[in-house]
């Protein structure tokens, strides 16, 4: 290989770790700023921050349904509910998004799927409302600390 040659493979390896660790700054960090209210900010384009409103809204509709499921101890509509928010249905996050929110967010979210797995589970199997509740419990403490802690901004 002349030497030629190997500088260039060389610059071009360099690039691709210089990416790859831009990626990773953003994955773990997200695109954020401190806001008025104590909140951290979290930076998105409209289309990004309707997708995820979107995703929220769906939460808070599987959080009445379940509650009705609980109410009327219909364990099927409980699983059905739980299901479309557990962990199968999540990854198809658009990457932009993805790499503004930051790590601690994202693993919040991941935590909140994977209760209304343990959801669907329970009301599939044994179908005990206490045991359902104690995790609906846990899911609303997952939604109140997120709240508590982000917003969203668009940016300008
Ligand atoms: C990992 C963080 C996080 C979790 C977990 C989370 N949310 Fe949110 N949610 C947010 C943020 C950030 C907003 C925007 C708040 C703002 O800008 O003031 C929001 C907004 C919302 C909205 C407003 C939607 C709209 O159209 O304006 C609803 C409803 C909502 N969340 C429901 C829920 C429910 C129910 C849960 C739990 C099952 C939940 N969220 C869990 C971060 C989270």
């Amino acid at each position: 290989m002349t030497l030629k040659r190997k500088n260039i493979y060389l610059a071009l390896f360099a690039s691709i770790i210089g990416v790859a660790a831009v990626f990773v700054w953003f994955f773990v960090n997200g695109v954020t700023e401190e806001s008025d209210d104590g909140r951290t900010s979290i930076i998105l384009n409209e289309d990004e921050k309707d997708y995820v409103l979107l995703e929220m809204r769906g939460l808070l509709e599987a959080v009445h349904a379940i509650t009705v499921g609980l109410a009327d101890n219909e364990m099927e509509d409980i699983s059905s509910a739980a299901k479309k928010l557990g962990t199968g249905h999540t990854g198809k996050e658009p990457v932009s998004l993805i790499t503004k929110l930051p790590l601690e967010f994202k693993m919040l979210g991941m935590a909140t799927h994977g209760i209304f797995d343990e959801i669907a589970l329970e009301a599939e199997g044994l179908g005990d409302p206490a045991i359902i509740l104690d995790k609906l419990s846990d899911v609303l403490n997952n939604c109140t600390t997120c709240h508590a802690a982000y917003r969203f901004d668009v940016s300008r």
